[in-house]
């Protein structure tokens, strides 16, 4: 990561102009990943060149497969998978850097693959959750182990054939169930993975669009172990949780209006605009498309008169996870008390987002009451310039960034380089809208 940058920013008087957010960071990991255990050469247009994603390219290359960028195309990646089992064992520790689907995803295809391998991470990646990953890839027979009794990275694991099995997830998390989707491709017979609520669900398309026998029923995945990936030719649309952070920027600002475009909108991911609507925010989906097997819309955004709050439970924290920051400071502009509960999930992520939300909107003069699983925050408030911190997570400098646009005078953000974890370039991106 670049040198710890600081970032000042004035309230803006209006948001306006047209804007494509980067690529979709979920899907150019899964495309990555996909096309290197695929039989042939794949093409992935508009991949994220950002740390996350590149971690997992990384990876992908230290386990022997060739990644070339197209000679006059930035952003395209021609990628000549190895199969199921053609990759080879790393000579090294594989380092996930800031990246949670790098090794929980990864995880899943080792389990299966007959060498040894090490995945490490940053500060932040060695103190996330991996039990949810190790329990039931043990379960599947995998011989895998993390540290502090299996809870932590570094993981170790020494491949092998799995078995197949049934698993209900105890948390919805695309992360655990792509894990367990990907072993279960190494598995002897049909995998069947089952969770509480519905969470992003690129995997499961992109696998059945190279051809894997898997099946989704309601809330339960089937797959079918040792079925061919046919090599794929994948455009990634832009990422809607980059997009959110200028939507919710448009709606706080006067006299905004933006036009966000090639956003993803797969409903699995766009609780936010479920949640915007229930506020009184003004939006349009248009231009609406199909990208390689993924929704995709030109969002038009402008400002909301009035915002009101609204109550968030635990059925719709997958859908709106990684919005949880952004939507935190949407709520303290909106008229009442918006509560978002049974988000504990948020504690684990690159930082604990529900403690850095309540302390940070603090700073910058929002009344804000913390619980374990979530927020209560009291909207309408003036907020006033303040320095804050980023704790290192790209989401939150982000979300505090667009929280800058709306408070008086001038906040300064500490660390804000972390922002090239998803989204390289969004001061730049935002100082073109911001009048
Ligand atoms: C992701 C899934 C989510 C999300 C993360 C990316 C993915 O995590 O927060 O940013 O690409 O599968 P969980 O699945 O752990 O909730």
């Amino acid at each position: 990561m670049p040198q710890m940058k600081r970032v000042k920013i004035k309230k803006a008087k209006s948001l306006k102009g047209e804007t494509v957010p980067p690529p979709d960071k979920s899907i150019s990991h899964r495309a990555v990943m996909f096309a290197s255990l695929a039989e042939g050469k794949s093409i992935v247009r508009n991949f994220l060149m950002a740390e996350d994603p590149i971690s997992t390219m990384n990876a992908m290359r230290m386990l022997g497969v060739e990644i070339r960028e197209a000679k006059s195309k930035k952003s395209e990646f021609i990628i000549n998978g190895k199969g199921l089992h053609g990759l080879k064992e790393p000579v090294d520790v594989i380092n996930c850097g800031n990246s949670g689907t790098t090794m929980r995803l990864i995880s899943g295809i080792l389990a299966g693959n007959p060498f040894l391998s090490v995945l490490t991470g940053d500060d932040s990646l060695r103190q996330r959750p991996m039990a949810r990953i190790i329990k039931p890839l043990k379960e599947m027979g995998a011989d895998i182990s993390g540290r502090a009794e299996d809870k932590y990275p570094p993981i170790v694991i020494k491949g092998k054939r799995l078995k197949a099995m049934d698993y209900t997830l105890p948390v919805a998390s695309a992360q655990v169930k792509s894990c367990l989707i990907l072993a279960g491709l190494y598995s002897d017979g049909i995998t069947s993975i089952t969770e509480p609520h519905k969470s992003r669900d690129h995997t499961e398309r992109m696998l059945k669009s190279m051809g894997a026998s898997i099946g989704v029923e309601g809330l339960t995945v089937k797959i079918h172990g040792s079925t061919k990936l046919t090599a794929c030719d994948i455009t990634v649309p832009a990422d809607f949780s980059s997009a959110a952070f200028f939507m919710a920027g448009a709606l706080m600002v006067p006299d905004s209006e933006v036009v966000i475009k090639d956003v993803g909108i797969n409903p699995t991911r766009t609780g936010f605009l479920e949640v915007i609507k229930n506020m009184g925010a003004g939006f349009s989906l248009e231009n609406v498309r199909d990208v390689s097997g993924e929704p995709v819309a030109d969002i038009y955004c402008r400002t909301a008169p009035r915002l009101k709050s609204v109550k968030i439970g635990r059925k719709t924290i997958p859908s709106i996870i990684d919005e949880f920051p952004i939507l935190c400071v949407l709520a303290s502009r909106a008229d009442g008390i918006t509560e978002i509960r049974g988000a504990e999930e948020l504690r684990v992520k690159e930082s604990d987002r529900i403690k850095a939300m309540v302390s940070e909107l603090k700073k910058l003069g929002a009344e804000i009451e913390e619980f374990p699983d979530g927020i209560a925050i009291k909207g309408q408030m003036d907020l006033r310039g303040n320095v804050v911190e980023s704790y290192g997570d790209h989401r939150i400098a982000m979300a505090l960034s667009i929280a800058a646009l709306a408070a008086d005078g001038t906040t300064t953000i500490n660390n804000a380089s972390c922002v090239d974890i998803s989204f390289p370039g969004f001061f730049e991106e935002l100082r073109k809208l911001h009048a």
